[in-house]
């Protein structure tokens, strides 16, 4: 589909007018609304005016129109002139005029956004790990752990505070501890998943989520990091029961929001073998308590809480 981007100069004065009067043409997509600024490269004043003395530029406006319709540009051109007339008529000032045989149009190309945003996407670090996108070819630090992320429509590239508290949680855990069997629910791109399966080479990794696009992007990302021996499950809102086994995994991942950890307390309980560990994240810090509280109740206790910016998350061992 083409797009194509009109713009034109109008006087302060008449700003409105013109904003209100364009919404009712076929292909109209959008109105905007900017100040004119000398220095704007495309938008120099010979592009709009012809043969205008003494005209002050400091309060002119640029509005630009964006239409999908090619053949509504010329009721456009109808339609501008026709308002510069009802103004000249109304104003008896001839300085309103609209030159607008120099009304700036230009087809907006098709950009792949999706594209462009991966490029803009830096490489981070969170504690041992070292996440960038396919776009980026400088290697890794030798002691860190590589995760092949790009950026995507599911949730996961490492850049939120959530996966980064469980990243952090994660790092902590390695001093300690050797999971065999390790859940991400919710695993969105699969990141936490494939940073404890780099880590735990051997160990079985089970991911699910509530999103088919979300289980598609992380079975692309398992590829592209190399990592093997796993179980894919799309959930519905409710717990998933095929993964429910009873005392069954060394460490459980659920980086989800507050209410859907707070339903689950009883099935993650069930599922997480004595001794071993759940990180839980996806809740504000003053939500800590309440989740605290829920998940004593199934048997947890807090081993330490991990904290930035204003989100948290806790590593719980079951006892
Ligand atoms: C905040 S994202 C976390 C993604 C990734 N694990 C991370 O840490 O960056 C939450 C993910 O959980 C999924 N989700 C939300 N509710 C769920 C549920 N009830 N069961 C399974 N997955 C769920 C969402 O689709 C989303 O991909």
């Amino acid at each position: 589909m083409g797009l194509w981007s009109l713009k034109f100069l109008v006087q302060d004065n008449s700003k409105y007018l013109y904003l209100d009067s364009f919404e009712d043409i076929d292909g109209y997509l959008s109105i905007s609304l900017f100040k004119y600024e000398n220095n704007k490269k495309n938008l120099t004043k010979s592009h709009f005016f012809i043969n205008f003395d003494n005209t002050n530029l400091v309060n002119f406006w640029i509005i630009e129109i964006i239409l999908d319709t090619k053949s509504s540009i010329k009721v456009i051109k109808n339609k501008l002139n026709s308002l510069e007339k009802d103004l000249r008529i109304k104003t008896k000032n001839y300085k309103e005029k609209l030159v607008f045989d120099t009304l700036n149009i230009t087809e907006i190309k098709p950009r792949n956004w999706l594209k462009e945003n991966r490029k803009s996407f830096p490489p981070i670090f969170v504690n041992n790990f070292y996440i960038y996108g396919s776009h980026v070819v400088k290697n890794c630090l030798a002691n860190k752990i590589p995760i092949k992320i790009d950026a995507s429509v599911a949730f996961g590239t490492g850049s939120h505070e959530t996966t980064k508290c469980c990243l952090n949680a994660l790092t902590f855990l390695f001093k300690f501890f050797k999971p065999n069997k390790i859940l991400d629910y919710g695993c969105g791109t699969g990141i936490l998943g494939i940073a404890a399966k780099k880590k735990f080479k051997r160990s079985k990794l089970f991911l699910v989520d509530i999103d088919k696009n979300a289980l598609g992007l992380t079975k692309i990302n398992l590829k592209i990091n190399g990592v093997k021996s796993n179980f894919i499950y799309l959930s519905d809102k409710y717990f998933l029961q095929k993964i429910k086994k009873p005392n069954y995994y060394d460490l459980v991942f659920a980086n989800i929001l507050f209410n859907p950890l707070y339903c689950f307390a009883p099935s993650f309980g069930a599922i997480v073998k004595r001794n071993n560990y759940l990180i839980i994240s996806g809740f504000l810090k003053e939500e800590i308590p309440f989740i605290i509280g829920r998940y004593n109740k199934f048997g947890f206790k807090v081993k330490k809480i991990f904290l930035l910016n204003e989100w948290g998350a806790l590593l719980l061992k079951k006892i």
